[in-house]
């Protein structure tokens, strides 16, 4: 099978969020089963130049974009069995920024236009493209006029991924024509048009031959409107292409047997140089040298989505557990991060704040902690819950999204689960887990060890939400 998948963002070359870890792993899980993948994305000022020596230039040609026709270059890059194909246009994507500019509808138009269009210059047709987020929403639609125009595209089909779907790009009716360069057909209720604008998730989840999301709970959530952001009825009308798959992380990137990243690699069976890890940790973030203490983390962007108005509402109620320790990274709102270094100053060598990015760091939470804490209002799947158990940190979760369908509530009864998790939005059911957590951490270390083995031996590999896919190319292409 010939895929061809495009992103706006793909580890490890540009990332913002989980979409450029599924689209840097997925990819590579298709290609060992076989499968040609190529995956396009833009050539952003922000790829380094480790990267850019590693392509070579492969041809150039003018997009159709409207009445604009912008130049675009093609650099390719091979790696782990996957062709990269980076789009070239330094007007739209030499800013220091990927995201967050006056004219991104532009800019990822200029970019679904040069996805449709690169088949034709380097030879390459796929059986199936598969797009991702708003960015590329525009791709669907224009391989249904594409089709009729180029004889190699006839059997070509589309693949839509929702990683999130509170950005859907809307943008005002007129640039339709001007801009995007379709037929007043298109601006339909059964297409782009929402509530008199243009809407581009919208217009891909009815033109793409088949809609996916990054979990089965969330796909389920999107026929409820708190979860949909509008597109409720759209998904309701469009329920019988749609099915939620849940990602799957680069588990040999994320590894404490490998020890990359961490003061010593540890594994189920031996679970000593985890000691070390958390020694180290509480080191580097100034945190009280202690063995016995939980260490509770956060790792995230600071939005609300994220469940960070039960966190900073619940800092001292966390505090007041017996001996507890937190440390949180992440940038985001700034209430949040006020609130965390306020905690810092208040409650110095047990609580750390790390207002910034850092991957490294980020390692060395997974690998040191005890808990990961993740009580988000609504999480398409989430990955760092995946990675929190893959490092034996043991999770607790509200139940919603990819966070229901990975982490399995402790049982006390059978000793089976690995994590904590709580249903409502509410500070005081996210204190209730948080509790049983850290009593369970305290006074029954079997019990403990338990839940980090389940979580550590746990299967969060592509391997079957890979073979998922490939079933709905074959479903959708007949191949
Ligand atoms: C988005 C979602 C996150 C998901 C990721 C990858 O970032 O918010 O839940 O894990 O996409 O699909």
């Amino acid at each position: 099978m010939n895929i061809l998948f495009a992103s706006s963002e793909v580890a490890p070359f540009i990332k913002t969020g989980g979409l450029a870890d599924v689209a840097g792993s997925l990819p590579k899980a298709l290609a060992a089963m076989g499968n040609d993948v190529r995956v396009i994305l833009p050539l952003y000022e922000g790829i380094s130049q480790d990267w850019r020596s590693q392509m070579t230039y492969l041809c150039n040609f003018h997009v159709h974009l409207a009445w604009r026709t912008p130049y675009c270059g093609i650099f390719e890059l091979q790696r782990d069995g996957v062709t990269y194909y980076f789009v070239d246009n330094e007007y739209y994507f030499k800013r220091s920024q990927i995201y967050g500019h006056y004219d991104d509808g532009e800019r990822f138009a200029f970019f679904s236009r040069a996805i449709i269009e690169t088949p034709g210059h380097i030879g390459f047709w796929p059986d199936v493209i598969h797009c991702n987020d708003w960015q590329t929403a525009l791709v669907p639609i224009y391989l249904l006029e594409e089709r009729h125009v180029v004889p190699e595209l006839r059997g070509a089909k589309s693949v839509y991924t929702i990683h999130n779907i509170e950005y859907q790009g809307r943008y005002g009716s007129q640039v339709l024509k001007d801009l995007l360069g379709l037929a007043p057909g298109y601006f339909n209720e059964h297409m782009l048009e929402y509530h008199g604008d243009v809407n581009l998730m919208k217009g891909a989840i009815y033109a793409a031959d088949y809609v996916t999301t990054v979990s089965p709970t969330y796909a389920q959530e999107l026929q409820y409107a708190f979860y949909a952001h509008g597109l409720e009825g759209v998904v309701a009308d469009n329920r019988n292409k749609i099915r939620g798959i849940l990602n799957g992380i680069d588990t040999e990137l994320y590894n404490p047997a490998n020890g990359n990243g961490l003061a010593a690699a540890f594994n189920p069976d031996d679970l000593s140089g985890k000691q070390a890890c958390k020694a180290a940790l509480q080191q580097a973030c100034g945190l009280n040298q202690d063995p016995d203490a939980p260490i509770i983390a956060c790792i995230s962007r600071l939005v609300k989505h994220k469940g960070f108005d039960l966190v900073t509402s619940s800092i001292h109620d966390i505090m007041g557990m017996h001996n507890v320790q937190m440390v949180v990274l992440g940038t985001g709102d700034w209430n949040y991060e006020e609130a965390f270094r306020h905690a810092a100053a208040q409650y110095p060598g047990r609580f750390a704040a790390h207002m910034m990015y850092s991957a490294s760091l980020s390692t060395a939470i997974y690998g040191g902690a005890d808990l990961f804490l993740m009580p988000s209002e609504a999480e398409p799947c989430g990955l760092s819950q995946m990675i929190a158990m893959r490092y034996g940190t043991v999770p607790v979760v509200r139940e919603t999204g990819g966070l229901k369908d990975t982490v399995w509530p402790y049982n006390k009864f059978t000793g089976q689960g690995r994590g904590f998790t709580f249903a409502n939005i509410s500070a005081h059911d996210m204190m209730w887990v948080l509790h049983e957590a850290v009593d369970l951490y305290h006074n029954n270390p079997k019990a403990w060890r338990g839940l980090m083995h389940a979580g550590m031996t746990a299967d969060f590999s592509w391997n079957k939400s890979a073979d998922e896919y490939l079933e709905i190319y074959g479903w959708i292409t007949g191949k």
